[in-house]
């Protein structure tokens, strides 16, 4: 694993929409086409800002697929990540070649049917991921399904999931947050070429210890990206905080 340490949250998130850049420019110079997966959450704000900012990526050859939603969440709640996509993303780039939003407010079940047969057709170049302070990968909370062969499945929010995002001013109390959400698989994810993770703030220096330095489980669902040969961690100094000195 490749693993970045910044002064402060901007600059990791800068470093992380850069490497991204030049992961899509890459693909797209070798293949004419990039496929790329997108996380939202507060992880990702400078990431995206950088990326949209980055200039000579043909977006007209881009697909985007989106990582994780909430079920049942309209598309005008704030905290929809559909919203989150379309504002910071969508709306910031010349028109990609395909945008594949989760609809939370499909039938769950067919909607994992239809992204999947979507995704299956169009192998991922580069995962933008973050880690929540629960360790989870998307909204695949402890203990993770890490078996999973589909690309989505919809899963159950834990507590500490959802407190997140009322501590993040998402969402006013914690019984407005979903308790279920369609979220890309761990097995799906760890299918792109290239994983671009950008986790800052001294919240998350606890999910960033135990994604390094315990072994590989789905108690600390993020550690499976231990295994992956192509990813990227873009971190600042308070979340990479509890780290032994060998990282630091
Ligand atoms: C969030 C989002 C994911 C993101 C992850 C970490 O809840 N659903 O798309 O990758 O979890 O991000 P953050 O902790 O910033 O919310």
């Amino acid at each position: 694993m490749f693993i970045s340490i910044r002064n402060d949250p901007a600059q990791a998130g800068i470093e992380a929409g850069k490497r991204a850049a030049s992961l899509i420019r890459q693909a797209i110079e070798s293949k004419g086409h990039a496929t790329i997966i997108l996380a939202t959450g507060s992880s990702q704000f400078e990431t995206l800002n950088q990326l949209t900012e980055e200039e000579g990526i043909d977006w007209s050859k881009v697909t985007m697929f989106h990582l994780d939603e909430y079920i049942g969440l309209p598309v005008s709640h704030k905290a929809s990540f559909r919203k989150y996509l379309q504002e910071r993303f969508i709306e910031k780039v010349p028109a990609l070649e395909n945008v594949n939003l989760i609809n939370g407010e499909a039938d769950p079940g067919q909607e994992c049917q239809r992204l999947e047969k979507l995704i299956s057709e169009s192998p991922v170049d580069v995962a933008l991921v973050g880690i929540g302070e629960n360790g989870h990968l998307a909204f695949n909370d402890p203990p993770a399904d890490f078996e999973t062969r589909g690309a989505y499945l919809v899963v159950r929010l834990d507590e500490e999931c959802r407190q997140q995002q009322v501590n993040e001013g998402w969402f006013g109390s914690i019984n407005e947050v979903p308790t279920m959400a369609i979220s890309m698989s761990v097995k799906q994810i760890m299918l792109s070429k290239q994983i671009v993770c950008t986790v800052p703030g001294a919240r998350k220096a606890k999910a960033v210890e135990n994604t390094l330095e315990r072994r590989v489980s789905n108690c600390y669902p993020a550690s499976i990206l231990q295994n992956h040969p192509n990813c990227y961690l873009f971190l600042d100094n308070e979340s990479a905080s509890l780290l032994n000195d060998r990282l630091t």
